[in-house]
């Protein structure tokens, strides 16, 4: 009889594999990626509870995106800045929660990498229990040593050393790429450790569901209408059959069901969000790098999200995201449009 506990691979476990593929990585940032998996159970401890603690509900401060922050949003956020990063290996943290970014230096640590992330992505849904999570991703400085600079933290996604989320949902996932294959992780909560459910995770090359809001219908252009409406009626494109809808608000949600079960997921821009609504460094570039990894796609609607360089941290961008085919497919819609074709 196997010994039941012979196939049990803890984050921390895989992550140290991970870092033996990349010659000259150095604890560092093993440690890193340790930091914010050990972060993000926190988090979820916290979640898990928030209906019982005075952590329901909005604070009365309201954040750069002009938004009500959550109580669970500033938890969050004070959670990632207490514990990233306290070897010593990062330069700069950055946050949706934050006006600028946090700069931190330490007298004998590598200062070598930036982490930006969304500390709760999907925060409308808290008090209605619907999945929520975080998003994260890794930088290396660009900059030698001393204060990081702006070039430092507006790196496009292509240049990403790791990309990650948690998603608090029926069970507590934690889904991280390194650039070397897409891997999740389910929480076990009567040990609290991540383990391995979901190796080398593979997402559809064609979509069974579309996700957008359809609220937002009559602010979209006629190009993105007629899309949307192709996924509803099977004319998009010959492989793409009428598609099931499936819309959470959460992104981290909707964009890890697509990327099990095939989908695409769409925040298009509109006349009251002229460049969308998603951030470009905490939501679209790390996802596009989880998505590629998977096999996947992520697009502006017209160029890839990898390739986008960043002009402000906060800065929005169209998304269209998640099966290969399907966002291809989009892309090649509106780029021909575009060109009169
Ligand atoms: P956040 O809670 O971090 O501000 O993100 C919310 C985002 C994203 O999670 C989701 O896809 C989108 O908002 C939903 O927007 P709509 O409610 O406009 O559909
Ligand atoms: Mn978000
Ligand atoms: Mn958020």
């Amino acid at each position: 009889m196997p010994n039941p506990t012979s196939k049990l691979i803890n984050v921390e476990t895989h992550i140290l594999s991970q870092q033996m593929l990349h010659p000259g990585a150095s604890g560092d940032f093993t440690g890193l990626l340790n930091d914010i998996a050990f972060s993000c159970k926190i988090i979820a401890k916290e979640v898990s509870r928030a209906g019982l603690v005075d952590i329901l509900g909005a604070t009365d401060q309201v954040n750069i995106q002009g938004e009500t922050v959550q109580k669970l949003d500033d938890y969050s956020n004070d959670v990632m800045l207490k514990f990233v990063g306290r070897r010593g290996q990062v330069c700069m943290l950055a946050s949706e929660e934050m006006d600028d970014p946090v700069y931190m230096t330490s007298k004998n640590g590598s200062d070598k990498y930036i982490v930006v992330f969304d500390p709760l992505d999907g925060s409308s849904n808290i008090d209605a229990n619907v999945s929520i999570g975080t998003i994260f991703s890794i930088y290396q400085r660009i900059s030698r040593k001393g204060k990081p600079t702006e070039e430092d933290l507006l790196q496009p996604g292509r240049d990403l050393v790791a990309a990650g989320y948690v998603i608090y949902g029926s069970s507590t996932m934690l889904v991280y790429t390194t650039g070397a294959g897409v891997h999740g992780f389910t929480l076990d909560p009567t040990i609290g450790e991540f383990l391995l459910s979901h190796p080398d995770i593979k997402t559809p090359f064609d979509s069974g569901t579309y996700s957008v809001n359809e609220g937002r219908y009559n602010g979209w252009s006629p190009e993105i209408k007629e899309i949307v409406n192709s996924f509803k009626t099977g004319r998009a494109g010959k492989d793409l059959k009428g598609l099931g809808a499936r819309y959470i608000g959460s992104l981290v949600a909707d964009f890890h069901r697509n990327l099990l079960y095939g989908g695409i997921f769409m925040y298009p821009a509109s006349e009251s969000a002229p460049d969308g609504k998603l951030r470009l460094l905490y939501e679209a570039a790390p996802m596009a790098m989880i998505v590629e990894n998977a096999g996947g796609y992520a697009s502006t609607g017209y160029m890839p999200i990898s390739d986008v360089i960043p002009e402000k941290l906060h800065q929005r961008i169209p998304l269209f995201i998640g099966s290969r085919n399907s966002v291809l497919w989009v892309e090649k819609q509106l780029t021909e449009k575009s060109k009169g074709i």
